[in-house]
């Protein structure tokens, strides 16, 4: 049998209301109820900021209490109260968050977040015992996308011990196979596999979980999940569309039995 797997639901920037969001989670609570026995697999939604605090009641309070933990987009690279605009360890910690993501293409070549950066906020969310969900992925499958990906594993978790890196969660994330890039398509399995297994060489640990993320929708969730080295998926664009989440949590239960 295979070990039960992870669906994180990467909300982004999405939905624009906390109801839309309560009817993510209501119609996620429905169909785990209505299965015959406990799902085998488990879930972390990481939402907006702002809906954090409402995702987090609606877990304690539903199905979803023994199924699903909270997850955070990013968290700020000091403690400190005096940064405008961020989130804090601390407060994160103090919503019930458990995960946090850390190193998204989008915050590293849209926000111009550096190696650096996301080497402080990784070392941060683990001083806070917060299980980080590290992305890792090359902009292309150019002739340099194994350089690419070596140099980033080694920038990005410098100075890290081996038992450090078991506490991630990494997931490998092709920046042209996120949904959102123009012309982005699906990584298969088999590139993804061919990946990881440059990510745990230059990392010389091999304990790190890994996730595959980029356009995964209902048509494909199921032959990720299928790959025994895979721990799971991350989920973007296709967690908010409740129809769609709700095959890929589907696809799930029947590869868990
Ligand atoms: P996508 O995003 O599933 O919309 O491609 C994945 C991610 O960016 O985490």
């Amino acid at each position: 049998m295979q070990k039960a797997k992870i669906i994180v639901a990467n909300w982004k920037s999405a939905p624009a209301t906390s109801a839309e969001a309560q009817a993510i989670l209501n119609a996620t609570d429905e169909y785990l109820g209505g299965l015959a026995e406990r799902a085998k697999f488990s879930l972390v939604f990481c939402p907006p900021f702002i809906f954090l605090e409402d995702v987090a009641k609606i877990l304690r309070l539903s199905h979803l209490e023994h199924q699903a933990e909270l997850g955070a987009q990013d968290i700020a690279l000091e403690d400190s109260p005096a940064q405008t605009g961020e989130i804090t360890g601390p407060m994160l910690a103090k919503l019930g968050v458990r995960y946090v993501i850390v190193g998204h293409s989008e915050r590293r070549w849209g926000l111009g977040e550096s190696d650096k950066i996301v080497n402080g906020k990784l070392r941060l969310a683990l001083r806070h015992e917060l299980v980080p969900i590290v992305c890792i992925g090359e902009r292309d499958r150019g002739i340099a996308w194994e350089d690419e990906i070596a140099d980033q594993v080694r920038a990005t978790f410098d100075g890290l011990s081996e038992g450090e890196i078991s506490r991630c969660i990494i997931a490998y994330e092709p920046v042209w196979a996120i949904s959102t890039n123009n012309g982005a398509q699906p990584d298969t399995p088999e590139n993804a596999l061919e990946s990881i297994k440059l990510i745990r060489e230059v990392l010389g640990a091999d304990a790190a979980r890994f996730l595959y993320g980029g356009s995964v929708t209902e048509l494909n969730a199921a032959g990720f999940l299928a790959v025994s080295e895979l721990d799971g998926v991350i989920v973007g664009g296709a967690s908010v569309r409740k129809e769609e989440f709700l095959k890929i949590l589907a696809d799930a239960s029947h590869i868990a039995q």
